[in-house]
């Protein structure tokens, strides 16, 4: 389901829509729909306006309903959207949403404003791409509940790349600088660069090369974390060409029993794209080494 719908439907959100999505909302952690009872108590509103507010959400197509065993509701992609950006624009972290910057199957990517007037960047995650094994000892979670897994797995998604990005960050590594995060939703700085996969043409792909590279160590070295996503679309490479890792979702840590491999795999990619446009050829075990502190020189 994509942002548009949810752009859409914000505005048309009243005060006491809100209400009712939260309560349907809070109660699903526990329900797969939220019995009217719950929803009554949790929302603090009267019977009448209740109905009110859910017929309206209901034309809305931002509820589901079940009537049996009595009636019940549960809230859609659209309505988590917009409750994620209500939270946001209402602790005044966004001030305005601006056009798309990528649409994708995991992620909505968009611009938005700060109140100060800085560009912002709008990440809706839409499923995890958390591997199984970093989240096992969430599964038996998740299983149990697993009418909730959407949510539950898009909010953790956001959360793990919030703290990736936030750890790099303090670190001075070349990430996005973390902002705010509310459900799926998470909030970082613009990077004024476009993805290295479309740079017409680098005046310094080597130094290109080695920036990424060291900028993998630090993360390694410093962090203990590998990206498990690193390509051509996840670096950005401004004018100057200065460059910012994006996309941590996935990401592990160093400790993990596969760590080597995907460090590897991360560097495979990087080189093979660096080798089909630029013909740069590098050595992998040598920027294996290089990269986990085994030798100080590429
Ligand atoms: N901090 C940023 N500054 C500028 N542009 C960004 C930033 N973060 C993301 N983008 C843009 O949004 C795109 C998608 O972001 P990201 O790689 O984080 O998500 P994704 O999960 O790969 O999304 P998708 O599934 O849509 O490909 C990037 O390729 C880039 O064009
Ligand atoms: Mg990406």
């Amino acid at each position: 389901m994509s942002l548009r719908l949810s752009l859409k439907v914000y505005p048309r959100l009243e005060d006491e829509d809100f209400k009712v999505l939260a309560a349907i909302e809070l109660g699903m952690s526990s329900h797969a729909y939220t019995p009217i009872d719950y929803v009554a108590k949790l929302s603090g509103l009267h019977e009448k306006e209740l109905s009110y507010r859910l017929r309206k959400l209901n034309k809305l197509k931002v509820i589901l309903s079940s009537r049996s065993p009595q009636p019940s509701f549960a809230i859609n992609s659209i309505a988590y959207d917009c409750l994620a950006l209500r939270s946001l624009v209402k602790s005044g972290v966004i001030e305005a949403i601006g056009s798309p910057l990528a649409e994708g199957k995991e992620s909505d990517v968009y611009l938005g404003l700060s109140s100060d007037g800085a560009k912002l960047v709008l990440k809706f995650l839409r499923i995890g791409r958390i591997s199984f094994r970093q989240t096992r000892r969430l599964r038996s979670y998740i299983e149990q509940r697993d009418h909730i897994s959407w949510l539950y797995q898009c909010r953790l998604a956001a959360f793990k790349e919030y703290e990736a990005i936030s750890s790099l960050y303090k670190l001075g590594i070349k990430v996005p600088k973390p902002i705010a995060y509310n459900r799926h939703l998470l909030v970082s700085s613009f990077f004024d660069g476009i993805e290295l996969a479309f740079c017409r043409e680098l005046e310094q792909p080597d130094k290109i090369l080695a920036d990424i590279l060291d900028e993998v160590r630090r993360v390694y070295m410093e962090a203990y974390m590998i990206h498990c996503d690193l390509n051509q679309y996840n670096v950005l490479v401004s004018s100057e060409g200065d460059i910012c890792i994006i996309d941590w979702p996935q990401y592990i840590t160093s400790s993990h029993p596969e760590a080597l491999n995907y460090l590897k795999r991360d560097i495979r990619n990087i080189s093979s794209f660096f080798r089909r446009k630029y013909d740069i050829h590098l050595d992998i075990d040598r920027a294996v080494n290089y990269v986990t502190g085994l030798s100080s020189t590429l």
